[in-house]
């Protein structure tokens, strides 16, 4: 097994963050060529592939007995292994990237026996870096340069008082129909809807437009809970690491599984709070009812 040097590999994830925020910002997205992969909704375009070109040299460099797994050079049937494994989406968010609406990051993690171990997430519009070690605290820096805060952003967080005072984060993702689609659709509706017609009336809900800022907005305590069927590992790795750095929790969006593998495509991230996170997944959960979401082929 490969020697580990989490803090390294944090200062590295940092400085190529900071270069890819470089990159993204000098791309014009008007001018970029755009390709589709599933279908068209699901976008990549030639910065995506061009910030992963430059992450994985980096990465290579200077940690070459570590593996690689990006979005863009991801193969179907590639397993994450044991081993320590660079974990990255070169642009998270790319809808918003292609619309020039300023909510799209780099997210960089390393998983280690298939579990997050270090994550960075930058945001090069906001200027605004979420970083995590294990065992090391999570933090959000505002402004390159400025002293990192850390997370979650209150002192003492509020108890979670259930989903009806909560703001939650969902995506539409790129599948648009069938059995997930229907059960996603049937969700959003029963969390928004007023208790009287038997939903459970959420303050409001919000899709950021990448997996990776919803799970860091979590992190940070400006959202309660974040739900998401078919996003992948290099989605939600980092995010992962800087949740549960924040004493939130991530679990499976299906009910029942508290300890969901990073590439099960299925997560419910909530919030730290020192009451009210078990009963807040639970009652999550209640609301998806007895179907599941399934991803597996
Ligand atoms: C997507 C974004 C989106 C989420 C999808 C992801 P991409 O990643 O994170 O918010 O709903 O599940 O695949 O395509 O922008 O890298
Ligand atoms: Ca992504």
């Amino acid at each position: 097994m490969a020697e580990i040097n989490p803090q390294a590999v944090h200062d590295e994830m940092v400085a190529i963050a900071y270069e890819a925020g470089r990159m993204i910002l000098a791309a014009n997205p008007a001018d970029l060529d755009t390709g589709t992969k599933l279908n068209s909704v699901d976008i990549v375009t030639e910065a995506d592939q061009a910030v992963e070109k430059m992450v994985s040299t980096r990465l290579a460099n200077s940690f070459p007995s570590f593996s690689f797994m990006g979005e863009e050079t991801y193969k179907p049937g590639m397993k994450l292994g044991p081993e320590p494994t660079f974990v990255v989406d070169p642009i998270d968010g790319t809808t918003n990237f292609i619309h020039s609406f300023p909510n799209a990051c780099i997210s960089l993690g390393l998983a280690v026996e298939r579990s997050p171990a270090v994550g960075v997430i930058y945001n090069p519009w906001q200027d605004l870096l979420f970083t995590a070690i294990k065992g090391k605290g999570a933090y959000m820096t505002r402004i390159k340069g400025t002293t990192p805060q850390k997370l979650p952003l209150a002192k003492s967080p509020r108890p979670l008082q259930g989903i009806g005072t909560s703001l939650i984060a969902i995506e539409w993702g790129s599948g648009r129909d069938g059995p997930n689609f229907e059960l996603k659709t049937d969700v959003f509706k029963k969390l928004a809807a007023s208790r009287e017609t038997g939903g459970s009336m959420v303050q409001s809900l919000r899709s950021l437009g990448s997996a990776a800022l919803n799970t860091a907005a979590v992190a940070a305590g400006q959202l309660d809970a974040y739900w998401e069927g078919g996003c992948w590992a290099w989605d939600v790795c980092a995010g992962w690491c800087i949740l549960t750095e924040a004493g939130g929790r991530m679990v499976s969006g299906n009910p029942g599984n508290w300890e969901p593998e990073l590439e099960s495509r299925v997560y419910l991230a909530v919030r730290g709070a020192p009451t009210g996170q078990t009963e807040l997944v639970e009652e999550f959960w209640k609301v998806v009812g007895d179907r599941k979401m399934d991803y597996s082929v």
